[in-house]
């Protein structure tokens, strides 16, 4: 337990007293954790100045895929749109997350049909007409960071990939509406991973979603396969993504062993997956980035 007296300086950082910032919060978190709950440490738990800052680079996040939702086109290669990340970010003074991020070679991930993410960009790979593809931006913003990301139809989709495309967005967004402050992250797990066996689809249980803001990935894991009234209590100020992969056939994928980097599924059969970053509010929940 914390020694912090009543009067010291609330350990978020805010400057305010313990008593008027986080001191109700700790007996919450206390009480949840006498009744079994796993609780979130108080290093996944952001302050204002943090969230600002985190609200600002994400801003900055949805205006790099706006513009590539502007553009993006049957014709265009992958490494366009790593162009077109790379320019629109830095110009506002920002960096591409991804780019060097453990060996990571380019600015986004760009995943088609069967990839299931960590695609990478490329001169070689044109988009055609019928492919979907999600395109993941992830930005540092003077240290903060965000991170989403969004599905694109080229042209004329077969309706079982549109379907599966929509879906997806779906999950995201049942997800979603299980955060509140004092829920579980189970409970927004298996809201998304009900929705897309309602929809004989599968979610990938390798690969999820993180903590994001003071780094690209903290913790806690969020898993989409995850159970209701199981898993890490949300508290208010914390900030994860909500990214599920949602394949149309087998959930078993595998990564490509030449780049390392390229997850596709084991069947070929499509994948989609859409991200949002989400804040824990008092009353709810703030998306920060989509
Ligand atoms: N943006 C991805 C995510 O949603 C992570 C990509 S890691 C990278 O977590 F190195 F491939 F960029
Ligand atoms: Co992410």
């Amino acid at each position: 337990m914390e020694t912090i007296g009543r009067n010291d300086p609330c350990w978020c950082g805010s400057g305010k007293k313990y008593k008027k910032c986080h001191c109700h919060f700790d007996e919450k978190l206390h009480e949840m954790k006498q009744k079994g709950f796993l609780v979130p440490s108080h290093k996944f738990i952001k302050n204002q100045e943090q969230i600002e800052g985190i609200r600002k680079s994400a801003k900055i996040n949805i205006a790099v895929l706006d513009y590539v939702a502007e553009h993006i086109k049957a014709g265009i290669t992958t490494q366009q749109i790593d162009d077109w990340v790379y320019e629109q970010t830095t110009s506002q003074g920002a960096i591409p997350a991804p780019l060097n991020y453990e060996g990571f070679p380019k600015s986004v991930c760009t995943s088609i049909n069967n990839q299931v993410c960590h695609g990478i960009p490329s001169d070689d790979i044109v988009l055609e007409e019928g492919d979907i593809i999600n395109v993941d931006v992830s930005t540092i913003y003077h240290g903060y960071f965000s991170d989403s990301s969004r599905m694109f139809c080229i042209g004329e989709v077969s309706p079982e990939k549109k379907k599966l495309v929509e879906v997806t967005k779906e999950c995201v967004e049942l997800g979603l509406k299980q955060v509140k402050p004092w829920g579980l992250l189970g409970d927004m797990g298996q809201a998304v991973h009900d929705h897309a066996k309602a929809n004989g689809y599968t979610v990938v249980r390798e690969i999820g979603g993180h903590g994001v803001g003071l780094e690209f990935h903290e913790d806690p894991y969020v898993s989409y396969v995850s159970q209701k009234g199981h898993g890490m209590v949300m508290a208010p100020g914390m900030i994860f993504t909500i990214e599920p992969m949602v394949n149309m056939g087998t959930d078993k994928i595998f990564v490509d062993e030449f780049d390392d980097w390229t997850v596709y599924t084991e069947d070929d059969m499509p994948s989609a997956q859409w991200e949002i970053q989400v804040l824990v509010t008092e009353d709810g929940y703030e998306v920060l980035a989509y």
